[in-house]
């Protein structure tokens, strides 16, 4: 497998194409941003540590039969990929309340919500990714009712996976965001990268954050958290 030309570059992530047309090279960055790319900086080893904790939780959805784009870890900085087409949603599934939730609903942070809530924002920069419902993707067309369906089934599917496994690590999975794809076959697969720049994680003890909060919220100690993630993830 030979890495080729750069398809495209994110806030977090460049992809790269191979000499196999169904499988990309994906590289972490250090870059951080919040807010739509308002706020930026740089955090070393960001890219790193998102990439080993990502293939962790990937191969640990993998394990318990959830299929993802993951194929392999490829180096400190690159994972290897199936290519899929993804669908401009962000899905977020959230087990406490806390970021933009404890806004809306006038709830304090940290409070348990009785039953998990699945929530789709629409993926545009230019809208600053906005909250929709079935009716609007339906309208927008950018997934049929079958793949949301589907996408929602395989969320709180993740969702229990990963609860389990980071409340035996003691850490509290407040909320996170997905994206899927559709591969070649039309298949609604996972995709995107599940890390502490997309995940809301507390130490079930102490409540302290231990994801990209400590960014947005100017808290300090972000790679430190981001390493003690992977360190309690048992990766180095
Ligand atoms: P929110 O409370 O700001 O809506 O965030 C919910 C979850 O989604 C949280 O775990 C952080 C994650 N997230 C992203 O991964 N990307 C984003 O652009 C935003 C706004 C949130």
């Amino acid at each position: 497998m030979e890495k080729r030309d750069m398809l495209y570059e994110g806030k977090a992530k460049k992809v790269f194409k191979t000499d196999d047309p169904d499988l990309y090279v994906i590289e972490y960055k250090d870059d951080a941003t919040a807010f739509n790319g308002q706020k930026r900086d740089q955090i070393a080893g960001k890219g790193e540590l998102n990439n080993k904790i990502s293939a962790l939780f990937f191969e640990l959805l993998r394990s318990k039969g959830l299929e993802s784009h993951y194929v392999k870890r490829l180096s400190d900085r690159e994972q290897l990929v199936r290519r899929v087409t993804i669908i401009p949603l962000e899905v977020v599934v959230r087990n406490i309340a806390a970021g933009s939730l404890a806004k809306r609903l006038g709830w304090e942070e940290g409070r348990e919500l009785p039953r998990p809530v699945v929530e789709f924002y629409y993926k545009s920069d230019e809208l600053g990714d906005p909250l929709i419902n079935e009716s609007h993707i339906a309208v927008l067309g950018v997934a049929t009712p079958e793949q949301l369906d589907d996408i929602t089934t395989q969320a709180l599917k993740i969702n229990e996976i990963l609860t389990a496994y980071l409340r035996a690590r003691n850490i509290l999975l407040v909320d996170f965001k997905l994206e899927f794809g559709l591969d070649a076959e039309g298949r609604v697969l996972l995709a995107d990268e599940i890390s502490p720049d997309t995940c809301r994680f507390w130490d079930a003890t102490t409540r302290e954050k231990l994801d990209k909060d400590r960014f947005r919220r100017d808290l300090g100690g972000v790679e430190e958290a981001y390493e003690e993630v992977l360190h309690r993830l048992g990766g180095q």
